[in-house]
């Protein structure tokens, strides 16, 4: 525990548990399956697999390095290592400002699943007509009210956990939610995969289609990769101050990024053969888990019913784990010997939910949805911006940052416990895909994409 708070996680296990559950969101199982559809299936795949593991992966262990060695906020642990260049702590700042953002976009989403989870529970979404979802979704969505109760909800939720701690907060939380949120999505697959014609929905997903991959697909697979890993912006350098001291840096990153991307396929796999077998629409876009999904669910008799419920559950819960992350990167930045956790965190919450409630009201047909910046509505911008511009940004700072400005005897000493580990293998992690590859790859795919744009 080496916070300046003395926060910290009480075991590996719990870390990994909070840290996963910090990945696992919204990313896996509302956006990787529409974005994976729409650029290629398994073509998309492949280099989305490239990136998760060679970029995302090095990325989380060098954020891990940088938390758990100086046991700051990410405004602070760039100068702590570097004192004579005090300006890198504008990539902290960037990065607290891009999850400030991302949380806004969040709650929003977060507040819909909160919503259909209620509409299945109550049984309100099965009484809408097969043609009616588009509609009811984009009535609730615009709407000025309903939307902002469950957004406050759910903030609620956030913050409640946020106040009781790190490791009786976060930790707990997430160790009773991850296993859940893992037999919720293994029973909706087993349920996906049985249903007539199943196999269709398997191969839109996993037979590369070369010709959909764009240079944007994979602009959209590096953008997919660091939001769904949680990298790039400073969330895993705020629990990496958290980890425990023996906690073996390079296996807890494997871990999570595994987990986080067999969740990610996993969700897949239990959306795109119900919506084949139920003879819906695969491109859905954004709207598919909102639109195209309760009408599977409806034609699948009373049991849809219970996916139904399970399905919106799963959702609201891997949200939850994301947005307490996002929330909690924000308060212990806030928060120091002048204002303490609880009002950090109650702060943080107020101004979140004023973003986040411009960002509704300007969704779809809302009642801002008139004002644009830079050509767009507020909310698509912000989901532009938070989606694949900062994200990269932020995170070729930061892997600039560790390969090339911090001391290799402290990144060594940290990654092998202060020599206790068997350091080959991190050699070649620092020489080959921390200084070069993952830059290298970086710097290419931002290129490309401004130059695209
Ligand atoms: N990784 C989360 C998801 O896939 O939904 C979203 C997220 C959480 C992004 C925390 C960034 C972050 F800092």
């Amino acid at each position: 525990m080496a916070t300046k708070t003395g926060e910290g996680f009480s075991s590996s296990f719990g870390a990994i548990m909070a840290a996963a559950g910090s990945a696992v969101g919204l990313g896996n199982i509302w956006r990787f399956p529409y974005i994976c559809g729409k650029y290629g299936g398994g073509a998309f795949l492949i280099v989305y697999v490239f990136f998760v593991f060679f970029i995302g992966m090095i990325l989380m262990m060098s954020e891990f390095v940088i938390g758990r060695r100086t046991g700051e906020d990410p405004v602070k642990a760039y100068p702590k290592l570097r004192p004579h260049r005090p300006g890198w702590r504008y990539v902290g700042l960037i990065g607290l400002v891009t999850c400030f953002l991302i949380l806004a976009i969040y709650l929003v989403i977060s507040g819909w699943t909160l919503n259909y989870f209620f509409e299945s529970l109550v049984g309100t979404l099965s009484t809408i007509p097969d043609d009616g979802f588009g509609a009811h979704f984009n009535q609730f969505a615009s709407s000025p009210l309903r939307p902002m109760i469950f957004i406050a909800v759910f903030l609620l939720l956030t913050t409640c956990v946020i106040v009781a701690g790190v490791e009786k907060g976060v930790e707990r939380v997430s160790k009773l939610l991850m296993p859940i949120l893992v037999v919720l999505l293994v029973f909706l697959c087993i349920r996906s995969l049985t249903l007539d014609g199943a196999a269709a929905g398997l191969s839109y997903l996993f037979s590369p289609d070369f010709s959909k991959l764009s240079g944007e697909g994979i602009l959209a697979a590096l953008g997919q990769a660091l939001f769904s890993l949680s990298v790039g912006m400073g969330v895993m350098i705020v629990y990496g101050s958290y980890l425990p001291k023996d906690d073996n840096i390079l296996k807890s990153s494997i871990w999570i990024t595994v987990c986080d991307f067999a969740i990610a396929v996993l969700s897949g796999v239990a959306i795109f053969p119900a919506v084949f077998a139920c003879g819906q629409d695969p491109t859905g876009g954004p709207g598919l888990v909102y639109q195209v999904l309760p009408l599977v669910f409806n034609t699948m008799g009373p049991v849809g019913r219970i996916f139904s419920v399970a399905f919106f559950l799963l959702l609201s819960l891997a949200a939850l784990t994301s947005a307490i992350s996002l929330l909690e990167a924000l308060t212990q930045w806030v928060s120091g010997e002048k204002i303490k956790r609880t009002p950090s965190a109650i702060i943080m919450s107020l101004m979140v939910i004023v973003l986040a409630i411009a960002a509704s009201f300007s969704f779809g047909e809302g009642i801002w949805s008139g004002i644009k910046i830079a050509g767009m509505q507020f909310f698509d911008f912000l989901d532009k911006l938070t989606g694949t511009i900062l994200p990269p940004v932020c995170a070729l700072l930061t892997i600039i940052f560790f390969g090339w400005f911090m001391k290799k005897d402290d990144i060594m000493d940290e990654l092998s416990n202060h020599g206790m580990l068997k350091t080959s293998y991190f050699k070649v992690f620092y020489y080959i895909l921390a200084r070069f590859v993952a830059p290298l790859a970086l710097l290419i795919v931002l290129i490309a994409g401004i130059i695209n744009n």
